[in-house]
């Protein structure tokens, strides 16, 4: 069975359907023709990252053709999906699903200035990415440096920001917007307090001058982790504010080049694609588009998930709380993968997106039936009528987001 499409050959293998705790032979495929947009949600430890990285595997494994026009972008707040380039350590597990253990080419990379910190594991981790400080605006710098737009340090920052655009265009570093305070007539202790905040966004590592630019990073045929996690070095409005940049951007550059493909073949010529079809995964999503309060990825979000499909942008995501979720990214959600809900605002959230669509029984009386062993999940499409029971297969490259367990350091103190 193929969920959401019929082009057998280009759909992923997610796993086997089950009835009550059994499970069946019928294999369960999701169509990666048509672009996505697809919520992975359930409580804690139920296996949404395990999904998402089951994904990223299929994805991978696409007819060589379908691959080159295509990347995989991980926005990987937790720096969990870099094992992906490593083979599953319980290869048992994958007897009877008819895949086997495999390691997959990815390239992650990680904030440029923080080069020092990932020496010890640039086996996995391998290259820096950077953005140019002219790619914020004021209002950027102003949320990102916590600063209230009645202070003096924002006229400050926003005169030396004009200042420094009118002498050096988009191509100048931190050094010289920190040279063009230092230069002002303001007074020292409003200047100094800029510096300050200043100093503290140089030890995030994104503004260096030796990485690869965040736009750079998406060719065809790659698949690309972007670890924000940035070995714990870097805040959480910079991680949404990175990933609002980067959203935006991807869905500009992807949308024109859609243009320019429309147009070819309305001239009959066919033009290999300059700019990949994307699919966009991210975990935690709740947290970079929460309901109620306003991320700077909040907005790039919504626009790629109500405009995204003519350019060919897909999005998966995961979420614990589908209920904190923007209901706007919900609502355009044509796949749902609903891992173990408990009753409450969460479980509400997905009711009522099921039964708007179609008027079936309400969550509960599924979440009721789901066995308690992670990795099992209801799926639903837009297009089909089924509500389908899913047993996801196992992974084939190692997951490195599960729990870490006391009785591991037992075992290297024995073996020692
Ligand atoms: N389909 C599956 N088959 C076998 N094991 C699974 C499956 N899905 C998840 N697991 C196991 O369950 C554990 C929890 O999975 P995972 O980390 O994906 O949960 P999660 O829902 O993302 O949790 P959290 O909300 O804490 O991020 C992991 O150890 C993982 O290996
Ligand atoms: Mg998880």
């Amino acid at each position: 069975m193929i969920i959401g499409g019929d082009n057998e050959e280009l759909a992923g293998y997610i796993g086997r359907q089950f009835e009550s705790d059994e499970l069946l032979q019928e294999q369960v495929h999701l169509d990666f023709n048509a672009p996505h947009m697809i919520t992975v949600c359930g409580k804690r430890g139920t296996g949404k990252s395990h999904t998402l990285g089951v994904l990223m595997e299929e994805l991978m494994q696409l007819p060589r053709a379908a691959r080159d026009n295509l990347t995989g972008l991980v926005v990987d707040a937790m720096g969990i999906y870099w094992s992906l380039q490593v083979e599953t350590r319980e290869p048992d597990l994958l007897a009877d699903w008819d895949i086997s253990p495999d390691d997959f080419p990815v390239t992650v990379y990680y904030p440029a200035g923080l080069e020092e910190k990932y020496e010890d594991v640039s086996e996995y981790f391998h290259e820096g990415f950077e953005l140019y400080p002219s790619e914020l605006s004021v209002d950027d710098w102003l949320y990102l440096l916590d600063i209230d737009e009645t202070q003096a340090q924002a006229g400050l920052l926003s005169e030396v920001i004009e200042l420094t655009e009118d002498e050096f265009g988009s191509f100048y570093g931190l050094g010289d917007l920190t040279q063009k305070i230092e230069e002002s007539d303001e007074s020292s202790n409003v200047k100094e307090a800029l510096l300050r905040r200043l100093e503290k966004a140089k030890s995030w590592g994104i503004f260096s001058a030796s990485g690869s630019r965040i736009d750079e990073i998406v060719t065809g045929g790659d698949f690309v982790i972007l670890d924000l996690s940035g070995a714990g070095a870097l805040p959480w409005n910079v991680r949404t504010m990175l990933t609002g940049i980067l959203v935006r951007k991807m869905y500009n550059q992807r949308s024109f080049e859609r243009s320019r493909e429309e147009v070819s073949r309305i001239k009959g010529q066919f033009s290999e694609s300059e700019f990949p079809l994307i699919w966009l995964f991210l975990d935690e999503a709740h947290l970079f588009a929460p309901s109620g309060s306003k991320e700077p990825s909040t907005e790039p979000l919504v626009e790629w998930v109500r405009q995204g499909r003519r350019p060919g942008l897909s999005l998966v995501m995961a979420t614990q709380q589908p209920g904190a979720l923007d209901s706007r990214i919900l609502s355009q959600c044509d796949t749902l993968i609903i891992h173990r809900l408990t009753a409450g605002k969460d479980s509400e959230a997905v009711g009522d997106r099921i039964s708007e669509l179609h008027n079936t029984r309400q969550i509960s009386h599924y979440m009721e039936q789901i066995p308690k062993d992670p990795g099992y999940a209801y799926v639903m499409n837009d297009d089909s009528e089924k509500i389908v029971p899913v047993k996801i297969r196992p992974r084939q490259s190692w997951h490195a987001g599960g729990s870490a367990k006391l009785e591991e350091y037992l075992n290297l103190t024995e073996s020692s």
